[in-house]
C-alpha cells in the first residue's frame, strides 16, 4: 500500500494516525475542517491537506482519489447527519479495492450480540438524550453511518474503541467480536494505540468485514485473558 487518506486528520485520533501512517512510509492525504488546518502544522511538509467538512462529497471525492487505504474518524457532531454523510461519501468515492477503516465506540453493534454494562447503557441513554436535546451530537447518526458501512460490499473494518486515555504507546490493542467478552472488561485504551490498531488494520485482511471492539493490551483484563484472544 502506498497512498492513504485520513478523514478527520486534525483531531487527536487523526493526528496519531497521521504519525503512524508516515512511520510506515505511506503517502498521506488528510481531510480536516478549514479552521483546523493549523493543527496539522507539524506535518505540513510531509502530507497533503484537503481542507473541508468531512461530509462534503466534493472534498471526499478529491481526497480519496488514488488512495489504497482510507481511515475515517466517525464523529456524530450536530444533528444533521454528519457521521452518516461522511461515511456515505467515503463509501461512494473510494477506489473499488481500497481498504476502509472507520472509528467509533463500543455502543455500535454489528450483530446485536454485544452485552453492555448498565453503565454504558445509561451513558448512551443520558448523554445521547441530552446531546440531541441541545443539538450538540446525535449518537443515532453514528449508528446509521455504521449500518450503511456494514451493508456495503466495500473492504471495510469498523474499529470500536473503549474509553480512551492519553499516554505513550503500550502496543497493539487486543480485540473481541463482542462487548461483554471478559478480555475487554478494563474498558481502557490509549488513544495512540487506537490509532495504531486502525493503521495496522489497513494491511490485515483478517479484519475485513469485522467490527473489532478493542482494549489496551496491557490492561488487567487483556493480560488476564491473553490466551483467550
Ligand atoms: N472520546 C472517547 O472516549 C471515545 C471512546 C470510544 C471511541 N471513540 C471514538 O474515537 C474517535 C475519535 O474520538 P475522540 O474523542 O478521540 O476525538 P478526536 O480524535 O479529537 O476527533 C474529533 C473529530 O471531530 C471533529 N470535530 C470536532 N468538532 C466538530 C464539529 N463541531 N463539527 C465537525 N467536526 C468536528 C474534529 O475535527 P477538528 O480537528 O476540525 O476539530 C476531529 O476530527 C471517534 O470515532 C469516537 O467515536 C471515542
Amino acid at each position: 500500500m502506498k497512498k492513504v487518506c485520513i478523514v478527520g486528520a486534525s483531531g487527536k485520533l487523526g493526528q496519531y494516525m497521521v504519525q503512524h501512517a508516515l512511520d510506515r512510509g505511506y503517502e498521506v492525504v488528510g481531510v480536516c475542517r478549514a479552521q483546523s488546518v493549523e493543527k496539522l502544522d507539524a506535518f505540513q511538509d510531509r502530507i497533503t491537506i484537503v481542507p473541508g467538512m468531512t461530509n462534503d462529497r466534493d472534498v471526499i471525492r478529491k481526497a480519496v482519489a488514488g488512495c489504497e487505504g482510507v481511515l475515517t474518524v466517525l464523529v456524530p457532531w450536530g444533528v444533521d447527519g454528519y457521521a452518516t454523510g461522511t461515511a456515505q461519501a467515503v463509501l461512494d468515492f473510494v477506489e473499488p479495492e481500497a481498504r476502509l477503516i472507520f472509528s467509533c465506540g463500543w455502543h455500535i453493534s454489528k450483530d446485536g450480540k454485544d452485552d453492555y454494562s448498565w453503565k454504558l447503557k445509561t451513558f448512551v441513554k443520558v448523554f445521547g438524550g441530552l446531546a440531541r436535546l441541545f443539538r450538540y451530537a446525535d449518537l443515532d447518526d453514528q449508528v446509521e453511518a455504521c449500518d450503511r458501512i456494514f451493508a456495503s460490499d466495500t473492504r471495510w473494518t469498523v474499529v470500536r474503541g473503549s474509553d480512551l486515555e492519553e499516554g505513550e504507546s503500550q502496543g497493539l490493542p487486543v480485540w473481541s467480536r463482542h462487548v461483554g467478552d471478559p478480555v475487554l472488561a478494563s474498558n481502557r485504551t490509549r488513544r495512540i494505540d487506537f490509532a495504531l490498531f486502525m493503521v495496522e488494520a489497513l494491511e490485515n485482511d483478517a479484519l475485513i468485514h469485522e467490527a473489532p471492539a478493542i482494549v489496551g493490551c496491557q490492561t488487567p483484563s487483556a493480560q488476564a485473558h491473553a490466551s483467550a484472544v
